[in-house]
């Protein structure tokens, strides 16, 4: 039960640098939905590289700590 305790703080105890992460995510993929119900294949391409950009992003990071 501690060592749960723990292992949530790890990520949200991160504070602003997650925050920051997860605004990256949000930004992304808020330009992600125009670009799909626009149909424009080029820009669908930019909008979801940087969706995946701004994921693995956080994963990267947390990944490190180990
Ligand atoms: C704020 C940090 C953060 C962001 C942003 C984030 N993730 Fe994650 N994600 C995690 C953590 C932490 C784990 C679990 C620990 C691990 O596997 O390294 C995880 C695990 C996952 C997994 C489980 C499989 C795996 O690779 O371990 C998937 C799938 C996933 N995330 C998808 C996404 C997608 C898609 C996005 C973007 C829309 C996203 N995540 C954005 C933190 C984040």
């Amino acid at each position: 039960m501690w060592r749960r305790a723990r292992s949530n703080r790890r990520i949200f105890g991160a504070g602003d640098h997650v925050d920051q992460l997860i605004v990256g995510v949000q930004t992304a993929t808020a330009q992600l939905v125009p670009a799909v119900k626009s149909g424009d294949k080029a820009a669908i391409a930019v909008a979801y590289t940087a969706a995946a950009n701004a994921c693995n992003a956080c994963h990267t990071q947390f990944r490190k700590e180990e």
